[in-house]
C-alpha cells in the first residue's frame, strides 16, 4: 500500500513536534459545497489513546470532517494530520493507520459475512489464515457468529452497523473513525459497541466519533468538541461542558399544578433566569449558579407565597440540556 512517491513525501514533510502527542491535529480546515460552507474553521486535536466526540445537529459538518481527515473528500483550506502525517500531501500514510466506519454501511451484499470481514483482512494483506482468524475473533466480539454464513443482504439496520464496525476494526487501527456508529442499535446491542470501543482504546487506539446520542458522548468520550455551522462553539470534558453551561439545575415540582405559574414568577425572581416548564411532569427547571442559596431562597419565597412543594432537586445539567443550550437545537435522535 505504501507508494514510493508517499515514502518520499513522509521524509521530506517530517510531523511537528508537538503533534507527536496528537493522534488528530487538525487547523482551521474549510470546505465549501457551491454556496453552502461545510466547514469553516474547523479546529480539533485529538490525544493519543483517547475518544474525542463529536457533536453537532445535522448538517454541522461532521461527516465532512470525517471524511477529509480520512483522505475521501480535500479540504479547501487549512490543514489536517493523522497520527503524525498530512492527510492531503500523504494519504497513503494516512490510510494506513486508520479504521473508518462510515454513516453509511460498506460491506458487500453477495457475499456471507465471514466472507466479508475476510475479505477487509486480505485487503490489509492478512495472510488466508490470519484473516479467517481474525474474521472467527470478530464475528464473536459483535454477536455475529450463528449469522457468519449469511448474507448481510436481510440483516437487520443493528446487525448490519455490528458489521459494519467488525470491519472498521479489522486491524485494530491507530486511529479510528465511526461516524454515528450505533444509529439504528437498540440498547443491548449500542452497549456492545460501546464496550468494543473501549476495548480498543484500552490498547491504545484513538478514536474519534461522531453521534447524535449524547448518552453516548458522556458513556465514551474523554473530550467533546461541539460543532455548529462547520466550526467548534464549544468544548471540554463532559463534566467542563456541564459545569461551564450554567453549572447546576434546579427542578421544582409544586403540590398543585394549578400553581405552575406562579412557582415559575417566583423561580424567575429568585434565579433572575426564566425557568422552563414541563407542563405534563408538573415540573420547572432552571440553572442555578449559587446552588445552596438559590434552593433556600426559593423554597423560602414558596412559602411565603403560600406554594405547596411536592419536590426539589439540585441536579447537574445532561449532556442533553448543555447541547439545545449551546446549539439551539434538540438533538435529532431521541435517546433511548
Ligand atoms: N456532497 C455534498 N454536496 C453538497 N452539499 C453537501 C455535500 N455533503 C454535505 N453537504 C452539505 O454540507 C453541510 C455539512 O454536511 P455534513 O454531512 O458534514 O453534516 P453532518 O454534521 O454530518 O450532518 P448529519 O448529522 O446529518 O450527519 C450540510 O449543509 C450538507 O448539506
Ligand atoms: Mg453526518
Amino acid at each position: 500500500m505504501r507508494g514510493r512517491h508517499d515514502m518520499t513525501l513522509a521524509t521530506q514533510h517530517r510531523p511537528l513536534r508537538e503533534s507527536t502527542d496528537l493522534a488528530v491535529r487538525v487547523e482551521g480546515l474549510g470546505k465549501r459545497y457551491g454556496d453552502t460552507a461545510a466547514l469553516d474553521g474547523f479546529d480539533l486535536a485529538v490525544p493519543r489513546g483517547t475518544v474525542c466526540g463529536l457533536l453537532g445537529p445535522n448538517g454541522a459538518g461532521k461527516s465532512t470532517a470525517i471524511r477529509i481527515l480520512c483522505t475521501l473528500l480535500r479540504p479547501d483550506s487549512g490543514r489536517a494530520e493523522v497520527d503524525g502525517f498530512d492527510v492531503v500531501r500523504q494519504p497513503m500514510h494516512v490510510r494506513y493507520r486508520i479504521g473508518l466506519v462510515g454513516q453509511n454501511s460498506a460491506v458487500d451484499e453477495v457475499l456471507s459475512t465471514r466472507a466479508n470481514l475476510e475479505m477487509f483482512g486480505r485487503l490489509y494483506h492478512l495472510s488466508p489464515r490470519a484473516a479467517r482468524r481474525r474474521a472467527d475473533e470478530l464475528l464473536a466480539q459483535f454477536a455475529l457468529t450463528e449469522h457468519a454464513d449469511q448474507s448481510p443482504r436481510k440483516f437487520s439496520g443493528g446487525m448490519r452497523r455490528r458489521l459494519d464496525l467488525a470491519a472498521g476494526i479489522i486491524m485494530s487501527p491507530p486511529v479510528l473513525f465511526l461516524d454515528e456508529p450505533t444509529a439504528a442499535l437498540d440498547p443491548v446491542h449500542r452497549s456492545d459497541v460501546w464496550a468494543g470501543v473501549r476495548s480498543l482504546v484500552a490498547q491504545g487506539t484513538t478514536v474519534l466519533l461522531t453521534t447524535h446520542y449524547l448518552d453516548e458522548a458522556d458513556q465514551l468520550a474523554d473530550h467533546i468538541s461541539v460543532i455548529d455551522h462547520g466550526r467548534v462553539i464549544a468544548e471540554g470534558t463532559p463534566d467542563e461542558l456541564k459545569t461551564a453551561l450554567g453549572g447546576d439545575q434546579l427542578d421544582i415540582v409544586p403540590a398543585e399544578s394549578a400553581d405552575l405559574g406562579a412557582a415559575r414568577d417566583v423561580l424567575a425572581r429568585v434565579t433572575g433566569t426564566e425557568p422552563q416548564v414541563h407542563e405534563a411532569a408538573r415540573r420547572l427547571t432552571v440553572p442555578v449558579r449559587n446552588r445552596v442559596n438559590a434552593l433556600t431562597e426559593t423554597l423560602r419565597e414558596m412559602e411565603s407565597a403560600g406554594l405547596a412543594v411536592h419536590d426539589v432537586a439540585l441536579r447537574r445539567p445532561t449532556l442533553d440540556e448543555v447541547f439545545v443550550r449551546l446549539t439551539g437545537n434538540a438533538p435529532s435522535h431521541e435517546s433511548p
